[in-house]
């Protein structure tokens, strides 16, 4: 067999482990890459940083020796989150902006300024969203028109930033924060926030299927998280296969980190109910969401 392939056929195996190591033990594969701090002299960016899952992923890719490039409306928390990681890892460096992403130009300075500051990016993360979504002809109008700005528009800006990025450094991984709900049409409150996401793991699709047809070495993974209890469900009954924003970041920054081009997270249960949205007659999808 000719070397190529033998080095691809390998590459193509070891990827793959990678991939199943974090979607099954994302705690224990994060414990590797902290022994080996993999993030050292990297920087990853991550929108909606003062919160949730963007303020979890912030601490463990900390932990992971990363530099942070990290935004959000509420810079009082971000300083707050700056102060507590510069103490707790000073090998690394933790600089914040205030952005609003309903404000595109502004995405654009954000971005192009931490790549100024920061030399390169390695990661950008598409994590900013709401969930304020409201059943389709209920006179809610300009709270579903906001959830699809937010959550698909300044998702858009997002991507079109960080793909500018990458492309001038012909390197780099974007990340575009999904959701189950985007498996199938959703009812009532979810209609437009599933739809949003929807489009958004679409856009994600198509520009990796640019990369692959431009040949470049630019990563696009999404990720469609389930229920992880954050600010956005603050009010929220108790809600189906929920786990708590420790355990939904780990499981998300290691898929991430296996580079994976999909993955629903936590992996159990979540890959086999996509599945089973995405077959399912949609009466049976609307018990089950
Ligand atoms: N939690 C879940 O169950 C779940 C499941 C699937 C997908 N997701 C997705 O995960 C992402 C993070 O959500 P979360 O659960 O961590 O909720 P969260 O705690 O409410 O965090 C949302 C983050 O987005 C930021 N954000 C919202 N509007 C913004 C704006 N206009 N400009 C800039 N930043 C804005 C918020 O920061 P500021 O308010 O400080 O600006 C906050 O940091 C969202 O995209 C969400 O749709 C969550």
């Amino acid at each position: 067999m000719p070397q190529k392939l033998i080095k691809k056929l390998t590459q193509t195996a070891n990827h793959g482990r990678k991939q199943a190591f974090g979607a099954v033990m994302p705690a224990r594969y994060l414990e590797g890459l902290e022994k080996e701090q993999v993030g050292l002299g990297k920087t990853v960016l991550i929108t909606g940083a003062s919160s949730g899952i963007g303020e979890g992923m912030a601490r463990i890719f900390a932990k992971l020796g990363y530099n942070l490039a990290i935004c959000a409306r509420r810079t009082d928390r971000l300083e707050q989150l700056k102060a507590e990681l510069m103490s707790r890892y000073p090998n690394i460096r933790v600089e914040f902006q205030a952005l609003d992403v309903s404000d595109y130009s502004a995405i654009f300075q954000v971005f192009n300024a931490f790549v100024k500051d920061f030399g390169k990016l390695e990661k950008v993360i598409v994590n900013a969203g709401i969930g304020d979504s409201r059943q389709i002809g209920k006179g809610r109008f300009e709270t579903n028109r906001k959830t699809a700005e937010i959550n698909f528009i300044a998702a858009l800006a997002q991507c079109e930033a960080a793909m500018q990025i990458f492309r001038s450094q012909n390197s780099g991984q974007l990340v575009v924060i999904s959701s189950m709900s985007a498996m199938r049409g959703l009812p009532k409150h979810m209609t437009t926030y599933g739809a949003s996401k929807a489009a958004l793991a679409y856009l994600a699709e198509g520009i990796r299927a640019d990369m692959l047809l431009s040949n470049l070495p630019i990563k696009v993974s999404t990720i469609y998280p389930g229920y992880i209890r954050t600010e956005i469900n603050t009010n929220a009954k108790p809600l189906p296969f929920e786990v708590d924003a420790e355990t939904g970041t780990n499981a998300i920054v290691a898929a991430i980190e296996a580079e994976v081009d999909e993955a629903c997270v936590p992996s159990l249960p979540w890959s086999i109910v996509g599945q089973a949205m995405k077959r399912l007659p949609l009466n049976i999808v609307n018990k089950i969401s």
